[in-house]
């Protein structure tokens, strides 16, 4: 398991009974958690700023006092809007600190250019921080409020060398390959299901193996690293070991579960993540 314990900024205060209750900055909000199946020790409704309520297949914030649409946080020297949204999101995904620091490290001790491609990449906070270590990103995202939210996220951070790209991400990919346009480091966070601006069908098990298959023929002479995301339900962090050596071999695989430390003293489980990395 690896544990994002790197921010000030951001807590987990408790959880139980199907929820998290999270400090973000100065505010407190009450999220569902599907993998929360045990007990709270405390009633956590007290104390939450903000409540996300489910009903009848979707849900909404309820606020307990007066907090404004959107905040900004910091994770080291980065900062990141948070705002309550629509499926208990708030636009960030704060356990995949652990990911942005192995990549800025990476990125950083290569000592050369490095060009990265984040597919699937929602408000951009990897886009953030690979850029902020010096790499040339581009961004893809199907959802247009998504990829404007990541530009905010980047002029937050006096960034605007970020390229983005709203479009299915595997139609980008054949577009690439077809220009001949090739990255040293590839990013992925696949929904578990999902469809692209016109409609294109996406189911992880179905379609991830071919989908790695396919960035395999944009990743450069000289790669760095590839790395996926998963949020699936019961997809182990092995699968995502087991795809990523079979498409680009098993040296240097690792992949893990990823959680957030909870001040009750338990660890949050927040899905997993694989890694290849190039020694060169
Ligand atoms: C980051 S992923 C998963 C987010 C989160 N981990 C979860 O499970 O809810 C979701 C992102 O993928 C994007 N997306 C979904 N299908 C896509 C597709 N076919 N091409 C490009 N982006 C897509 C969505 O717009 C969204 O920003």
């Amino acid at each position: 398991m690896r544990i994002a314990d790197t921010w000030k900024d951001y807590q987990v205060i408790s959880t139980g009974d199907g929820q998290k209750l999270e400090k973000w900055g100065d505010y407190t909000l009450l999220r569902p958690d599907p993998q929360v199946i045990w007990h709270s020790k405390k009633d956590m409704k007290k104390g939450a700023d903000a409540v996300y309520e489910r009903r009848d297949g979707g849900g909404m914030w309820h606020y307990n006092r007066q907090i404004p649409e959107r905040w900004n946080i910091s994770w080291k020297n980065i900062k990141f809007i948070v705002k309550p949204m629509g499926f208990k999101h708030t636009g960030i995904f704060p356990e995949q600190a652990v990911n942005w620091e192995m990549m800025m490290g990476l990125i950083e001790n290569s000592k050369r250019p490095i060009k990265v491609l984040n597919l699937f990449a929602y408000t951009g906070g990897a886009s953030v921080a690979c850029a902020k270590a010096g790499a040339a990103v581009t961004h893809v995202d199907a959802s247009k409020g998504m990829v404007e939210r990541a530009k905010e996220n980047a002029t937050l951070n006096g960034i605007s060398t970020i390229r983005y790209i709203v479009d299915d991400c595997q139609k980008f990919i054949e577009r690439e390959i077809r220009r001949g346009n090739f990255y040293d480091a590839i990013i992925m966070d696949p929904p578990s299901y999902g469809r692209g601006p016109s409609g294109e069908m996406w189911k992880l098990e179905d379609n991830l193996c071919d989908f790695v298959a396919l960035t395999k023929k944009v990743l450069s002479d000289k790669p760095l690293f590839v790395l996926i995301n998963s949020y699936t339900t019961g997809l182990q962090p092995t699968v995502i070991a087991n795809i990523l050596k079979s498409v680009f071999g098993n040296e240097n695989v690792t992949a893990d579960e990823i959680g957030l430390p909870s001040n009750d003293g338990l660890v949050l489980p927040c899905g997993a993540t694989g890694v290849k990395i190039w020694k060169n």
